[in-house]
């Protein structure tokens, strides 16, 4: 089930059965000279679909603009600063927990959201902790590419190359669900340098195509594939066990 797909009844019903919702959470920056800026946003909501075709969950509308400052660098990459995205997280949770949400699990796209989310988290926390009082809600951050065996899928798939940004893995994914968005282009050098990330000047200075440490060419959308359908099975499995957690009185 999809909240943007459904009425205000349906989500009602919903809810006598399940107070679990997944967030598909992520960002609008450049991937590289073949990436897509919406790379980070497209791999959670695609893998967040897949699930949903295989068990009911309620999946919200996908969170598409994150804390991407250090990629402003180049063309195309909306951000928030950190302030606004924790703020924004906030108001997303409050008004799911308003209508009765008590298990939100943000399915996460973007490496760069990680520490503003947990901020985010803190937070919500926070409020509930100072007035001495339950949250009646809890949060869960979820990496795509932590969820369980896609890490050792994608060193299966890409044992060198697969880098830190614009990296195959998430390459391929969108170019399973998006084949004739495919873009090609020669990689020079074929794998990209490796190094910090600072602000956007900096960034575009040490990563000229914008590429981290990764050979993005090594994706196909077969591979994609792949790390979709074991993904949305994991995905389904950490909704069962975050959704059968109890809160203790
Ligand atoms: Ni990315």
């Amino acid at each position: 089930m999809h909240l943007h797909l459904s009425t205000w009844a349906e989500v009602e019903q919903f809810l006598q059965r399940s107070r679990v919702i997944v967030v598909p959470i992520g960002s609008n920056e450049q991937h590289g000279p073949t990436g897509l800026l919406g790379t980070d946003w497209l791999c959670p909501e695609i893998i967040a679909r897949e699930a949903e075709k295989r068990a009911e969950i309620l999946v919200a509308p996908t969170f598409n603009i994150g804390m991407a400052q250090h990629h402003l660098a180049f063309a195309g990459t909306i951000s928030l600063r950190p302030s606004t995205f924790i703020a924004a997280i906030s108001d997303w949770v409050r008004s799911l927990a308003g209508h009765g949400f008590e298990k939100i699990l943000f399915l996460n796209g973007h490496g760069g959201n990680v520490a503003s989310i947990e901020a985010a988290f803190s937070e919500i926390y926070a409020e509930s902790s100072f007035a001495a009082r339950r949250a009646g809600v809890a949060l869960k951050l979820c990496n795509w590419w932590d969820l369980e065996g896609v890490g050792e899928l994608a060193r299966d798939l890409f044992p060198t190359g697969h880098g830190a940004h614009a990296t195959p893995s998430e390459i391929a994914i969108t170019q399973w669900a998006f084949p004739d968005a495919i873009k090609l282009a020669d990689y020079a050098p074929l794998i990209a340098p490796s190094g910090p990330i600072r602000e956007a000047l900096d960034f575009r200075a040490r990563y000229p195509d914008g590429r981290i440490g990764s050979n993005p060419g090594l994706a196909t959308p077969e591979k994609g594939r792949a790390l979709v359908e074991l993904a949305a099975q994991s995905l389904v499995r950490e909704l069962e066990a975050f959704g059968s957690e109890t809160q203790p009185d």
